[in-house]
C-alpha cells in the first residue's frame, strides 16, 4: 500500500514493508492537514458490484482501512448488478432488471439475493483481511415500489426507514456496517433496492459528510468529457432540461448525487474504483481524481433586512456583554442594516457578519460584528460567513479585507487566513475611532485579489 502523490494510473500495490520508505515527510504534512477536518465524520462509500469484482478492490479495502485508522467513520454500501447479470448468464435465467431501478420479478429477486450474499461475503472477507470489524445488518426497511405507469414493480423496493441508531451504534463500536441492496419489507421479506439510492438515503439518515461512489467510469461524463466539479444546481438543471448532455451510464449517479445533496449531504464524489490510490487521492488532495458534485455552501447566507434588526440585536447581546463585540444599539443596527449578512436556519438567524466598504479607499473593506450562536460553533459557519463576505468584497473590486479583533484573532489567523498587521493600514477616520475606543484590538488583514 502506498499513500503517495500517485498519478492515478493503475499500478501494482507496494508491499507494506515498503510503506515507511514510500511516504515522504512532505507527503505526510499534506495528508495530515486533512485529518482533523475529517475526524469523526461519516463517509458513505458506495461500491458498484463491478468494482467488487475488479482487481483493485483489495487495494480499495486497504484504503478504507486507512480512512478508519484516521478516525473517519465508514459505511460501505454495495451494488450487485454485475454479479446479477453474470448469474443470469451462468444459470440461464433471464432477469427483469439488473440495477434495482426497474421491475424485479421472483426469479430476479432470487438471483439478487444470491448475488448479494456473495458480494457481501467478499467484502466481509476483505475487511477481515485488513483487520477491520464489520457487520451485515437488517437496518434497512423497504416498501414495495408498487405500480409505476401501470406496471407492478413486484419485488423492487424503496427505502422506507433506516435504523440509524443501530448503524450508529456499530460505527461507534469501530464496526464497518456493510449494507446490501436487498432490504426487508414490513413482513420481513426481501425487496431489491437500487444501491445508488440506498447510499443517498443512508447518507441522509446518518448526516454523512460525503458519499463516494466507486464506479467503473472516471467520473461524471458531461458533453463527452469527465467534469471534475459541478454544482448541484447546474447538474440538476442539466438532468431536468438537457439529460442528453450526460452520458447514459453517468445518469443514475448524477440523479442520486442531486438527491443526496438536496437532502443534506454536502458533497458527493464519483470516481473510478479501478484506479490504484484513487480513493485516497480524492479524499486527501485538492486535485481529486473523479467528479465532485457540491451543494451551495452559501445558500443559508443572505443580506439582512430591516425586520431582522431585533433578532440581530438579541443574537449579539451576549457577545457584547463579554466584550467580544462592540455594542450597537437597535437604532445603530437598523441604520447600517445594509452592511449585515445573516445566516439563517429554519427562519432563525444564528449568525451575522458585517461588511463595510470605505468610500475613499476602493481596495479596502472591513469585516466585523462576526457572531455565531454558541450552539452552532465549530460547524464551519464562522468561516463561511467570513469567506462569503470576502467573496462579496472581491466581486466589488476590493483587494484587502481587514478585521479588528480582541478575543478571536486566533480564529482569523488560524481558520480564515488573515495575518496580523499594524494599525497604519486603517484609513484616517477609522484609525481615530480605533484609538479612541481604547480596545487595543489586533489589526488583521487578508489579501483577496
Ligand atoms: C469566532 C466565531 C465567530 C467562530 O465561529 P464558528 O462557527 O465556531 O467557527 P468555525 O466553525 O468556522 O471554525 C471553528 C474553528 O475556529 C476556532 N476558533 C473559534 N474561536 C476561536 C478563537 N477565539 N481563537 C482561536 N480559534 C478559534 C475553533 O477552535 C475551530 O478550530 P478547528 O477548526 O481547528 O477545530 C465564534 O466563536 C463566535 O461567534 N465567537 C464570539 C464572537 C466573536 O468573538 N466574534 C469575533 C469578533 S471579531
Amino acid at each position: 500500500m502506498s499513500i503517495s502523490n500517485g498519478t492515478g494510473q493503475s499500478q501494482p500495490s507496494a508491499p507494506t514493508s515498503a510503506l515507511a520508505t514510500t511516504i515522504k515527510p512532505t507527503d505526510l504534512r499534506g495528508i495530515l492537514k486533512y485529518v482533523p477536518r475529517f475526524q469523526g465524520q461519516i463517509f458513505i462509500i458506495a461500491v458498484d458490484g463491478s468494482i467488487v469484482a475488479d482487481d483493485n478492490f483489495g487495494n480499495l479495502l486497504v484504503d478504507i482501512a486507512v480512512l478508519r485508522s484516521l478516525a473517519i467513520k465508514v459505511v460501505l454500501v454495495h451494488g450487485i448488478s454485475h454479479q446479477l447479470r453474470e448469474l443470469s448468464v451462468v444459470r440461464n435465467v433471464p432477469i427483469s432488471n439488473s440495477d434495482g431501478s426497474g421491475l424485479t420479478d421472483a426469479a430476479t429477486l432470487d438471483l439478487a439475493i444470491r448475488a448479494s450474499s456473495r458480494v457481501a461475503h467478499i467484502i466481509v472477507e476483505g475487511l477481515t483481511q485488513n483487520i477491520l470489524k464489520c457487520a451485515t445488518t437488517n437496518a434497512v426497511r423497504a416498501l414495495p415500489l408498487g405500480i409505476i405507469k401501470g406496471v407492478d414493480q413486484q419485488f423492487t423496493g424503496k427505502v422506507e426507514r433506516i435504523d440509524k441508531e443501530f448503524i450508529t451504534e456499530l460505527i461507534d463500536r469501530q464496526v464497518v456496517p456493510v449494507v446490501s441492496p436487498v432490504a426487508f419489507g414490513p413482513d420481513g421479506k426481501s425487496l431489491r433496492v437500487n444501491s445508488d439510492l440506498l447510499a443517498a438515503e443512508m447518507a441522509e439518515a446518518l448526516h454523512a459528510t460525503k458519499i463516494i461512489y466507486l464506479t467503473p467510469a472516471s467520473g461524471l461524463e458531461i458533453d463527452g468529457e469527465i467534469r471534475r466539479e459541478i454544482s448541484v444546481d447546474a447538474l440538476k438543471k442539466m438532468v431536468l432540461g438537457e439529460p442528453e448532455r450526460i452520458a447514459a451510464d453517468s445518469l443514475s449517479k448524477a440523479a442520486h448525487a442531486i438527491k443526496a445533496i438536496e437532502t443534506g449531504t454536502p458533497r458527493v464524489h464519483i470516481l473510478d474504483g479501478r484506479v490504484f490510490d484513487g480513493l485516497l487521492n480524492e479524499v486527501f488532495s485538492n486535485e481529486g481524481v473523479g467528479s465532485l458534485v457540491y451543494g451551495n455552501d452559501y445558500a443559508q447566507i443572505r443580506k439582512a433586512r430591516k425586520s431582522d434588526v431585533r433578532m440581530i440585536y438579541n443574537l449579539t447581546r451576549a457577545a457584547v456583554r463579554r466584550e467580544e463585540l462592540i455594542f450597537r444599539s437597535q437604532q445603530a443596527i437598523e441604520k447600517n442594516i445594509e452592511q449585515f449578512f445573516v445566516f439563517e436556519i429554519d427562519e432563525n438567524i444564528i449568525a451575522c457578519v458585517t461588511l463595510y466598504f470605505y468610500p475613499d479607499k476602493q481596495h479596502l473593506a472591513e469585516v466585523g460584528s462576526l457572531y455565531v450562536m454558541p450552539f452552532y460553533h465549530n460547524r464551519g459557519i464562522g468561516k463561511k460567513m467570513v469567506d462569503y463576505a470576502c467573496m462579496v468584497a472581491k466581486e466589488r473590486g476590493t483587494t484587502t479585507i481587514i478585521a479588528l479583533s480582541t478575543q478571536s484573532f486566533g480564529f482569523f489567523t488560524n481558520v480564515v487566513g488573515f495575518e496580523e498587521t499594524t494599525k497604519e493600514i486603517l484609513p484616517e477616520a477609522r484609525l481615530k475611532v480605533y484609538e479612541e475606543s481604547g480596545r487595543n484590538a489586533k489589526v488583521l488583514m487578508r489579501q483577496i485579489s
